[in-house]
Parts: C-alpha cells; structure tokens; sequence
C-alpha cells in the first residue's frame, strides 16, 4: 500500500479544488491505494503557505514531512486566468528534491467551465525541474467542478464518466507508485554538480 499525498492549489477557503482533493483521497482508499493513515491532504486554501521568501514558513515543516512520507503526490490545480493558481506555484518554490525527488505526480486541472488544460500544459513544463517530481502522462481535468463529484452516486453521465476515469487514473498512479519505488532507491542524488535540473 502506498503512502499519497494530495495537494489542493486554491487559495481560496472551501474551494472546489478541496472537494476534488478530498473525493480523489476517498477513491484511493477505496481501491485500497492508500488508507486513512497512509494519505494526507494539503488544502493551501484551508492552511495557507506564506507568499516565499518568508521569515515565518508557517505550515511549511508540516507539509514538507507529509510530502516526504509520500510515495505518490496529487498535484490539484483550478484554472484563473488561463493560468495555474498562485498558491501552488508557491507551493513549488517552497517544495524540493527533498520531499518529491522520483516520485510520480498526477496532475489534476479544475474549471468550473470547459477549461483546465491550462494548469496542466503550465506545471507540465514549469513545476518539477528542480523537485523532480515525475509526472504521470496521465492527468485529469474536471470540467463543470460545480456539478460533478459532489454526491455519493454520480448525477449524470459526465459525472459517472469523469469517476470512472479517475478509478483508471489513480489505478495508474498506483501503478507509478510501485515502479518507481525502486528508482528512488537506486538514484543517487549526492552529486552537487547536479543539484538542481538542467
Ligand atoms: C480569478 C479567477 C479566474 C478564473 N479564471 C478561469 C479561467 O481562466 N478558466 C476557467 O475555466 N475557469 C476560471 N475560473 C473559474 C474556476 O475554474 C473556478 O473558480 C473553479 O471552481 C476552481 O476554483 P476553486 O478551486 O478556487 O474553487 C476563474 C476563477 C477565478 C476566481
């Protein structure tokens, strides 16, 4: 059983990217992924990480120990502005090597509209130099977040094909999870020269 974090990158209190994280969390244990001891979520919304550099990093050493007990990471981001969300870019200056180094990431983009891509295409290319964090090619968008994941049952077609894709998706992660366990161990990561990516 793997140990999952999941990120939720809204600031905003009570955000739809927090249902989203907490209904992933619930499907991972579901499908025996992880358990309730073996997952967290990091909702920067509910538990805000100072804008860095800051002289206070407030709940930083917490998520830093979460992230690093975790063989998997749920990167959750709403689209503004055509954009990734500021909190989790910040989240990504703060988070390193240390704590996600060859780990697979899944990404998840949120819109209440027809967007979502937008984060996706931008932490593809923008997040996980220096952390190296391995995204899966695999992500999920949740289109329509407002009218979907928010009931035990699924309420219309898109909402019982968007669960269905998060089974097979979270199922890859897990996947990812085992494989790249392995790595982990074998990487050496000592070398100053390379401290940081390309
Ligand atoms: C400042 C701002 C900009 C937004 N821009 C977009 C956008 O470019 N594309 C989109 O699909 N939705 C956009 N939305 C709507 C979000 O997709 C929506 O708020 C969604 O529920 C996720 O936000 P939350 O996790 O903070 O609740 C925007 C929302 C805000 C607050």
């Amino acid at each position: 059983m793997a140990n999952i974090a999941f990120v939720a990158g809204s600031s905003r209190a009570n955000s739809q990217s927090s249902k989203v994280a907490r209904f992933l969390r619930q499907r991972a244990i579901a499908l025996g992924l992880c358990d309730d001891a073996n997952s967290s979520v990091i909702d920067l919304g509910l538990v805000p990480l100072p804008l860095w550099p800051a002289e206070d990093e407030g709940p930083w050493a917490l998520f830093a120990q979460q992230l690093a007990a975790a063989d998997a990471v749920v990167i959750i981001s709403p689209e503004w502005n055509g954009m990734a969300a500021p909190a989790i870019k910040n989240f990504f200056i703060y988070a390193s090597k240390a704590q996600l180094a060859h780990k697979p990431g899944l990404l998840v983009g949120v819109s209440a509209g027809v967007g979502g891509a937008y984060p996706i295409s931008e932490l593809r290319a923008s997040s996980y130099k220096n952390c190296r964090l391995c995204y899966l090619p695999e992500h999920l968008i949740v289109r329509d977040v407002e009218h979907v994941l928010n009931l035990p049952e699924p309420s219309s077609e898109a909402d019982q094909y968007l669960r269905e894709r998060i089974d097979y998706t979270l199922g890859l992660l897990g996947l990812y999870s085992s494989a790249l366990t392995s790595v982990r161990a074998a990487a050496d990561m000592s070398d100053k020269r390379f401290t940081n990516g390309m």
